[in-house]
């Protein structure tokens, strides 16, 4: 694979732990001084009476700088035999972690400075929940100032011990800590005799080990979508290809609708003759073998490097506006060129960009130049990256009002994966098909589920689904009633009424109910399910769907079952013309924590409907997320 020819690196630490002594003494060792520059420097000092120092270099350079820059971060370039670096430098923590959060630069490798005199302090515990924020991966720890500790191996050894830990709460491993001194050049570019027992590599034999993160053109494809044209019967996809390759003949899958079709052709802007490859960065438009319908706010992958797909994430968030952002309140937010409406849901964390300072308190704001780790929901789903596989599809900005009000990265989503579960037999796989619950559960407004009505022969579950299913349908839930006895006529008219058979009744009734629910359905059932551990089954079998199910106890009290007897079958078990009749002759196990119980002899049809629909209305809702937790049997009371 082919990587940056260039590696970049942030310098994090406080002014008075040298960090620009470090980088001016990294450009002098190097030789990466514009000639004459220290030369000017110098004579500059002795005409202020100041002493030459590393760190004017770095000051005079920056100054060089600051006429031209668009964006407030500096990019000092070095060079060493092995390769060149760019050192991302910035006036201060605010600009530096907008710059970083928002994607304006972004960093393979960072120096974390420490000084070995004053130890580990609050800066340098701050400075390292910086980089787990950013999500650097390759650090090195720079014990500086080794000679004010007369480069002693213990003070170094305690030093890094204790960082280490410290550093591990954030998940934060560094490569390796050197003992250095950056005013003296020690193990910068050379390595020091004064301290020996320090086998490791110096700063720069540390850094050019390290690999430079890949190019955009060796990453995924991402093939973003701004229009599409119509030519005679030709549709036209115009749109940038961010990363990755394309080539006719690729298959290709539009994100977030999953469509699928191939690479007919590819048109580059003023170009006369046809490419048959492109390559990040480009701007092209291509024609695809079928036509199939693809909107600007999608994105093409090829079918087995796809982005993740769903409506929740955690994010780093860089807000730049007065006014803040609060929880809970809709805001625009914009990946690549799909626009959605988002809210922030839970606030992990936040840290004042300015001073570095972690918030105590639990807040439902954020405010101008905090950093915040978020869990951001959309309204429907979305396509997205985590930022540290494809940078630009897993970097959004958040739009208040009419104005980019921040921005941040995607970090942490898990990609998916086909799932198999247990069957029978090694040749079955799982065929997925390409709509995601997600969709469905937008399409529908509402989640699929199955209500689980279980309750003696006479207990009102006929009548009661019956009526349910009428309010669920006037109030455009989609729903479907599964009943004991139309289903014995057909799908289970092969069994009777003994224990095996009524198992294998509920577990056919069960299996196709959570069926139609992941179609989207909201699955009533009226069976008598009389034994617990079926029921649980059930439960079970839902819950390893993702499906919400919920049992509801239809409680009359066998006499009133028997007063009724809408069928004539308790006359006709008490004659002992039916064998084994549930309630007379075979056993109804009670659920001991049923989600709902509805006592038939208090309330009348409409009340136990309405009571049913408040359950029902929030197991539904579109926001409910089915957690291990409100599947527990008797969550729901
Ligand atoms: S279950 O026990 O397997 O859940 P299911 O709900 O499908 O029963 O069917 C119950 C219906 O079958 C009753 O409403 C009644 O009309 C009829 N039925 C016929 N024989 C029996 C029996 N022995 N016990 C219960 N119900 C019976």
């Amino acid at each position: 694979m082919q990587h940056k020819d260039f590696l970049s690196i942030v310098i994090v630490g406080h002014v008075d732990h040298g960090k620009s002594t470090l980088i001016g003494r990294l450009l002098f060792d190097t030789n990466s001084l514009p000639d004459g520059k220290i030369e000017s420097v110098k004579k500059r000092c002795e005409k202020h009476g100041m002493a030459f120092e590393y760190a004017n270099l770095l000051d005079s350079l920056r100054e060089e700088q600051e006429q031209n820059i668009t964006i407030d971060t500096t990019q000092i370039r070095f060079r060493t035999e092995k390769r060149d670096y760019v050192i991302i430098d910035a006036p201060g923590h605010k600009e530096f972690l907008k710059n970083m959060i928002t994607g304006a630069a972004s960093a393979d490798a960072a120096i974390l400075m420490i000084d070995a005199k004053e130890g580990v302090q609050e800066q340098s515990r701050r400075h390292g929940f910086l980089l787990s924020l950013l999500g650097i991966k390759r650090i090195i720890v720079a014990v500086n100032k080794m000679d004010l500790v007369d480069f002693d191996q213990a003070t170094f050894e305690a030093l890094e011990k204790e960082y280490r830990e410290f550093l591990l709460k954030f998940k934060v491993t560094p490569d390796l800590f050197i003992p250095i001194s950056a005013k003296n050049g020690f193990n910068l570019a050379t390595r020091s005799t004064k301290m020996k027992w320090y086998q490791g590599p110096t700063v720069l034999e540390a850094l050019n080990a390290f690999q430079p993160a890949a190019t955009e053109a060796n990453l995924p494809l991402r093939f973003m979508v701004q229009d599409i044209y119509r030519f005679d019967a030709r549709r036209i996809i115009a749109g940038r290809i961010e990363s990755g390759r394309l080539k006719v003949g690729d298959d290709l899958v539009f994100w977030p609708d999953r469509k699928r079709s191939r690479v007919k052709s590819i048109e580059l802007w003023g170009s006369t003759t046809a490419p048959t490859e492109a390559t990040a960065g480009q701007a092209v438009a291509i024609t695809l073998e079928e036509q199939i319908f693809v909107e600007r706010g999608q994105f093409g992958s090829h079918p087995q490097e796809g982005p993740i797909e769903g409506r929740e994430f955690q994010a780093r968030l860089f807000w730049l506006q007065n006014e803040s952002i609060f929880l809970d309140r809709p805001y625009t937010f914009r990946i690549g060129t799909q626009e959605v409406e988002a809210r922030i849901v839970k606030i992990d964390r936040i840290l004042d960009s300015s001073t570095l300072e972690i918030s105590q308190q639990a807040r439902s704001e954020i405010r101008r130049n905090d950093v915040a780790e978020v869990t951001l929901r959309t309204r429907r789903p979305i396509a997205f990256d985590n930022q540290d596989r494809i940078p630009t599809t897993g970097r959004f900005v958040l739009i208040q009002g009419d104005r980019i009000g921040g921005g941040g990265i995607i970090f942490g989503a898990e990609y998916p994966q086909v799932q198999l579960n247990g069957v029978t037999s090694d040749n079955l796989s799982w065929s997925e098909g390409e709509i995601t619950r997600e969709s469905r559960v937008q399409h529908f407004g509402h989640r699929g589920a199955v209500i689980w009505l279980t309750g003696l022969s006479g207990s009102g579950k006929s009548t009661i689904s019956i009526a349910l299913e009428k309010t669920l349908f006037q109030r455009g839930v989609a729903s479907y009633i599964l009943d004991g006895d139309n289903l014995r006529h057909g799908l289970c008219s092969d069994l009777g009424f003994f224990e095996r058979d009524r198992h294998e009744n509920i577990r056919r009734a069960g299996e196709t109910a959570r069926l139609m629910a992941e179609a989207g359905l909201v699955v009533i059932t009226a069976l008598i399910s009389p034994f617990h551990k079926d029921r649980q089954k059930v439960r079970e079998i839902c819950h390893n769907a993702g499906i919400p199910f919920s049992e509801i106890y239809i409680n009359t009290p066998l006499e009133i079952c028997e007063k009724r007897d809408p069928k004539n079958l308790y006359k006709k078990a008490r004659a002992g013309e039916i064998k084994g009749f549930t309630g007379i002759d075979a056993p109804y196990e009670v659920p001991e924590k049923a989600d709902l119980e509805i006592r038939t002899a208090h309330l009348s049809v409409d009340e136990s409907v309405m009571e049913l629909m408040g359950h029902i209305q929030k197991i539904i809702s579109p926001s409910n997320i089915v957690s291990a937790e409100a599947q527990e049997p008797g969550a729901g009371i």
